[in-house]
């Protein structure tokens, strides 16, 4: 048992040593002389193990028909165990039975596949893998909070429900109370006045716009909220549904925001790796046997950066084909930036100056009229994790590429704005949390890392 969840049942415990624990049992063998139970209460990964001898009243009417899944209240004494697989157990001096379980109770005492478990996601954080990804999960959000919080940018709630599309790309998610007909008028077209906003509105794709607000007020500024997407991208590192970090900095250049990047991802893995010791050592040994290795070499090693072309190059001198062509121009594929990390760099990389016909409208154009100031973040087994870019400051050069996008420029009257009121050089980037949870735990579908997943046909819970 670690020395941490000591100190959780000491914080719990009552008068000389006893303590009282509640939790649910993973397990209880009854036997002859005596009862053990494997209780857990989500704390940490090990439970505890709970010695029941048949000297209490309950013991033979209630105890012995307890199993797996019951909800227990044990008051008892915290003692060194003679048994093997554990330092402490506990010598009940009582039991209360708070919540029996039906005998249809899905999870036994076996290995489940992830794909059912998914089927039954009221009850996956009741496995030692899911209870993991979800202490975990709370690790790495406190560290998130920790880096921006230390380093005075302000945490900014960005609003879910919106009228701009903050990519431009257009997979949002409409947001109405009123039935597709009632909008529609004569000519066909939707009246959104009658809506409940009075607009057309949808759910956010990324807090960027408004962290620029924030930015442009305030210096320093992050985001930490759902973000949504309509792409139809049935993969095993899209969701429909998922968190992003967005900081935004002003008068701040693409080379500061690439090292606040890179800051930034070797301080929450590092805080992970040390608050998170008891799960990373159980992905390790259960799910992917690399895990350790690579969470350390991100924070050890510096990440190579390089541009986009160089990117290209080296990708078309790759020999074995890829199902993607390359060229300059079109977008990287998660297969060019995995072959990139896992087997060109064998680390993290840092790929700058993309093409801007393949980049979002707000990205800053280089001097070269082709390529902006964008960065993207790749990692080894998860690709992309991190975009980002300096943003286009210029108001005449931004118009115009609100124009290009087909975007209407009066939705975006307000960002233009922000340009001609003591704009400023400002940047920023959006890390998906879940693909960082994905690269901190060695799971290998997102749909394992977030609670409740939400993806193409399926929104359950
Ligand atoms: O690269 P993206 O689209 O960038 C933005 O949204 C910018 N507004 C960020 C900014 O500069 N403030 O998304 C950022 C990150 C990606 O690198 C990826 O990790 C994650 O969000 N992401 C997704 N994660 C899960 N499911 C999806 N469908 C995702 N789409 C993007
Ligand atoms: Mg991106």
């Amino acid at each position: 048992m670690p020395a941490d969840r000591i100190s959780k049942l000491q914080r719990r415990s009552c008068a000389g040593g006893s303590v009282r624990v509640e939790g649910w049992l993973r397990s209880a063998r009854h036997g002859k002389e005596r009862s053990f139970l494997d209780l857990n209460d989500g704390s940490c990964l090990s439970g505890i193990q709970v010695v029941v001898e048949p000297d209490l009243p309950n013991y033979e009417a209630l105890v012995k028909t307890l199993k797996n899944g019951c909800a227990v209240s044990v008051f008892g004494e915290l003692v060194t165990s003679p048994g093997k697989s554990q330092r402490y157990e506990i010598l009940s001096k009582g039991i209360d039975i708070v919540g029996e379980v039906a005998d249809d109770y899905p999870l036994q005492k076996k290995r489940h596949s992830f794909e059912f478990l998914r089927t039954i996601a009221h009850l996956r954080p009741r496995t030692n893998t899911l209870g993991s990804v979800w202490r975990v999960r709370n690790a790495a959000t406190m560290a998130v909070h920790n880096f921006f919080q230390t380093r005075d940018f302000l945490y900014l709630h960005s609003p879910i429900i919106t009228l701009s599309d903050a990519e431009g790309a257009g997979e949002m998610f409409r947001v109405t109370t009123l039935d597709a007909k009632r909008l529609l008028q004569e000519d066909g077209r939707e009246d959104f006045s009658k809506d409940f906003f009075g607009d057309e509105t949808h759910l956010t794709v990324s807090g960027q716009l408004e962290a620029e607000i924030g930015a442009l007020a305030m210096h320093d500024v992050y985001t930490f909220g759902p973000t949504f997407r309509a792409e139809n991208s049935n993969t095993s590192r899209h969701l429909a549904e998922f968190w992003m970090v967005e900081p935004e900095m002003a008068f701040c250049d693409l080379e500061e925001d690439i090292e606040v990047a890179k800051d930034f991802l070797k301080e929450v893995i590092q805080a992970v790796l040390s608050d998170c010791e008891e799960d990373l050592a159980f992905f390790n040994e259960r799910i992917e046997r690399n895990l350790l290795n690579s969470l350390r070499n991100a924070v050890n090693t510096q990440p190579v950066h390089m541009t986009y072309t160089d990117a290209i190059e080296v990708l078309k001198g790759k020999s074995k084909g890829f199902t993607f062509p390359v060229s300059w121009g079109a977008d990287l594929q998660s297969e060019h930036e995995r072959f990139l990390c896992e087997e060109y760099v064998k680390g993290p990389v840092v790929v700058t100056d993309y093409p801007k016909d393949i980049k979002a409208f707000y990205m800053y154009v280089n001097d070269d009229e082709k390529t902006v100031r964008a960065v993207d973040v790749l990692l080894p087994g998860i690709g992309e994790i991190i975009g980002g870019s300096q943003r286009e400051h210029r108001h005449d050069v931004l118009s115009r590429r609100l124009m290009e996008a087909g975007l209407p420029l009066d939705r975006y009257k307000w960002y233009l704005d922000l340009r001609r009121f003591g704009g400023v050089p400002h940047s920023g980037f959006g890390l998906g949390f879940e693909r960082l949870m994905l690269f901190l735990t060695g799971m290998s579908n997102i749909r394992d890392v977030i609670p409740f997943p939400r993806v193409p046909g399926y929104a359950e819970f």
